[in-house]
């Protein structure tokens, strides 16, 4: 049986701070600076007691669920809430180029690109082919997709439920791909490589376009690989709970506890072929997740 969403609704004095926090134009430079410096746990925000209260019940939620949706909060300062949000389950958030921790993604029929194609994406995990990959991902909406519900629904299949359900279905075939095989992972970008056990002591690095670049760089039977992927994709689509995100809303995720996939996205031309409307997000990561085994 499918889950519900494991959702909070961010309660009004704390949308209205987080608000107030991030009302700066540069409120979101700002914030990665803070990050970069590690002062950022001297945000005055974090100190009220309503934002420790919400970050408990944010950690509730997310232990229990290994993932955690918040309706309702600021949208503010193309990303900066989000930053904020993350630090209620996680830590040490990933930097990139130039001091930079959030990443902006606006959905593109002219890609292919994964992180922004209107293409339906794969269930995975982030960063797969890293030493470490990412605790925590974290995508805030920042235009909701113009054919939602239908369009850019986003899927979340925890790992616990995966195997419950291969076992189940006596899928042996899976189950021995996911926790079993060694298996070989490539990021056709970096060229880094990883391999081992894709399951391993409650959590799992998986992204089947990293396994299929894998297979060509080795020469390997690609059809085969093709197989356990389209059984993993059966059987995560099987067990997932799937929902949209509205403008403000914050998907927090597990990137060793979850896999997640997202739906097909659409797009409305305003002057084609250039200027359109379509599904907007923020994205970032967190090393560490606070309290967690799983380090
Ligand atoms: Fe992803």
């Amino acid at each position: 049986m499918k889950d519900c969403v494991a959702q909070l609704v961010t309660p009004g004095p704390v949308a209205a701070a987080v608000a107030k926090t991030c009302a700066a134009p540069d409120a979101a430079c700002r914030l990665e600076e803070m990050v970069v410096s590690d002062r950022i746990d001297d945000l005055l925000l974090f100190h009220t007691e309503s934002w420790r209260h919400f970050q408990d019940e944010v950690r509730r939620v997310f232990r229990d669920n290994d993932y955690a949706v918040l309706r309702g909060f600021p949208s503010v300062q193309d990303g900066a809430a989000l930053l904020v949000a993350t630090l209620t389950v996680g830590e040490a958030l990933r930097t990139y180029r130039n001091g930079k921790v959030i990443k902006h993604f606006k959905m593109s029929p002219w890609t292919t690109d994964l992180s922004h194609t209107t293409r339906a994406g794969e269930f995975h995990t982030d960063l797969n082919t890293e030493p470490h990959p990412p605790a925590i991902t974290a995508i805030q909406c920042l235009e909701p997709d113009p054919g939602s519900p239908r369009y850019g629904v986003t899927s979340i299949a925890r790992l616990r439920n995966l195997l419950d359900f291969v076992n189940r279905e006596y899928n042996e075939r899976t189950r021995r791909f996911l926790v079993q095989d060694t298996v070989a992972m490539l990021n056709d970008r970096s060229a880094v490589q990883w391999s081992g056990r894709m399951v391993d002591a409650g959590t799992i690095r998986y992204h089947p376009d990293t396994i299929r670049a894998a297979a060509r760089r080795s020469g390997g039977a690609v059809h085969a690989v093709e197989e356990d992927i389209a059984g993993v994709e059966d059987a995560a689509t099987s067990i997932a709970t799937s929902f949209t995100l509205e403008r403000g809303d914050l998907l927090l995720l597990s990137n060793c506890r979850t896999l997640h996939s997202r739906g097909p996205c659409s797009v409305v031309f305003r002057d084609f072929p250039t200027v359109f409307d379509s599904r907007r997000v923020a994205v970032l990561h967190a090393h560490r997740e606070r309290g967690s085994l799983y380090e």
